[in-house]
């Protein structure tokens, strides 16, 4: 038996010991880095501009749209450069056989902070290359630790701020499990203290300055003991230093099911989450706010931060001739999000506002992802108008 499988458990072992080599150096990263950048000490803001794919292009022009209007001045001073970044499409990702070409990253490292519009992520039997998601190479990349993502539904009293893990977790070596025989595949799931600590201070930070009350710990640590059990304690470590704020925890499953409990889902505020786990409840959270199309998304680290939509490049929208369809407003959250990281938020909460405004007020235009409801562009038009 040993001798049968001895060489595919070499094989596996030494691919094992890379990627465990892999996780250290990024640990001792970590723990080299220096702490944010504070851009309004910055003389200069480059925010680089990616389309992506399918209905990207669409959604990314509107924000963009929306962003000359509100950075009119600085633009035209030179504060702030509107920087357009190509070939983050699917076609030349493909075609350099990388989640991110060479010279596209380069790019994007001569930026500060990045708009980025919807990719395609490969699967395999897809017709492209099975490469690594855009979005987790570009989080790795940029050491973009936090995926912030907002919910809000003012009628019904929900007011959410989800902090996923956005580097470690399911994610942090998802392209690189084992087929270790033709029976026995492997996938790996890390869990640091240097991750989990600085994703866990942002969140309690967030809801100190914030005034938010309550902060839930959403793992599956009864099962997941290893690395959700990490998770778990790093986590109520991390709380003890915020007295003030309860600090609840939760398994997976029943809080998704308690998302549905009108009578309890109120209760919640900020929540942090490994990165698998708030991946898949913030599609959910985003449903009750009008759906995915409705919720932007903000990946922040130290030295970078890239703002994108919460969900896909929509191929069945762009197949069925519906793409001018496609909602703006979850690139327009992302912008909102993307300005107050910069220091302009007099001009994200004009925009934060408008949207409100048109989102759950006024409601004059109404998005339906197809020829029943506004266009892309009508419905910027009409944020616009509100600013
Ligand atoms: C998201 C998306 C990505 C993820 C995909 C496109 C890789 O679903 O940003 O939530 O899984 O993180
Ligand atoms: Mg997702």
């Amino acid at each position: 038996m040993a001798d049968r499988y001895q060489d595919a458990i070499e094989k596996a072992k030494q691919r094992f010991e890379e990627i465990l080599r892999g996780q250290l150096e990024r640990v001792e990263r970590i723990k080299s880095q220096s702490g944010a950048v504070d851009y309004t000490k910055l003389d200069k803001i480059v925010i680089g501009i990616c389309g992506g794919d399918g209905i990207g292009p669409i959604i990314t022009a509107a924000a963009r749209k929306v962003l000359e209007e509100l950075l009119a001045g600085d633009i035209r001073a030179g504060r702030i450069e509107l920087r357009d970044i190509e070939g983050l499409t699917i076609e030349n990702r493909a075609a350099h056989g990388k989640a991110i070409p060479d010279d596209v990253m380069d790019e994007l490292y001569k930026c500060h902070v990045i708009l980025k519009g919807p990719t395609t992520t490969p699967r395999a039997g897809d017709p492209w290359p099975n490469i690594e998601s855009a979005n987790v190479a570009m989080r790795k990349a940029l050491d973009l630790y936090a995926n912030v993502r907002p919910v809000r539904v003012p009628d019904k009293g929900i007011d959410w701020t989800f902090f996923r893990e956005n580097t470690e977790g399911s994610y942090a070596v998802g392209s690189q499990g084992i087929h270790v025989t033709d029976d026995l595949a492997v996938d790996f799931t890390v869990t640091t203290t240097q991750g989990t600590e600085r994703i866990a201070r942002l969140a309690f930070e967030y809801a100190r300055r914030n005034g938010k009350k309550r902060v839930s710990i959403v793992t599956k640590a009864n099962v997941i003991k290893t690395t959700d059990g990490k998770f778990l304690n790093i986590c109520e470590e991390i709380a003890k230093e915020y007295p003030e704020i309860v600090t609840d925890e939760w398994y997976i499953d029943i809080m998704t099911a308690k998302l549905v409990d009108e009578k309890r889902r109120t209760d919640f505020q900020v929540f942090i989450l490994p990165n698998l786990y708030g991946d898949i409840i913030t599609d959910e959270a985003a449903e009750f706010q009008g759906g995915v199309g409705t919720a932007g998304s903000a990946n922040i680290g130290d030295r970078y931060a890239m703002f994108e939509a919460i969900h896909g490049s929509a191929p069945r929208m762009v197949a069925e001739g519906r793409a001018k369809y496609a909602d703006p407003c979850s690139m327009l959250r992302a912008t909102v999000m993307m300005l107050s990281h910069i220091g302009k938020q007099a001009e994200s909460d004009r925009l934060a506002r408008a949207l409100d405004y048109c989102m759950f007020e006024d409601k004059a235009l109404v998005i339906t992802g197809r020829d029943t409801g506004a266009t892309c562009e009508q419905f910027t038009e009409y944020v616009m108008k509100n600013l």
